[in-house]
């Protein structure tokens, strides 16, 4: 049996979804109350931030797969369409798994 691919299944009903590290490998676990930005921390990774509102564009993170759900008043509408990026100290995803190019 494959194992679905979580890039491209919805995130669950209860808003939480995952992340993983492209260069690690490493997935964690985004419950619909933390920002990813928190979980990021949490792990111990230092991610640079500045607002935590989603002006700023400070904690812009690539994205390798999976599809954003933005939140940020930062990109444009053309630039949250392309799906490349997120701003993870206010966004979230639309896929059960994002992939972060970090
Ligand atoms: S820290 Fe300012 S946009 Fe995320």
């Amino acid at each position: 049996m494959n194992t679905p691919d979580l890039t491209q299944q919805p995130i669950a009903e209860d808003g939480s979804f995952e992340v993983q590290l492209q260069k690690s490998g490493q997935v964690l676990f985004v419950p619909k109350d933390q920002s990813i930005l928190k979980v990021l921390q949490d792990a111990g990774h230092d991610v640079l931030f500045s607002c935590a509102e989603g002006v700023c564009g400070t904690c812009i993170t690539p994205v390798v797969a999976g599809q954003p759900d933005h939140w940020d008043m930062y990109l444009t509408p053309q630039e949250q369409e392309k799906g490349d990026c997120v701003m993870v100290c206010c966004s979230r995803s639309q896929t059960a798994r994002l992939v972060l190019g970090i």
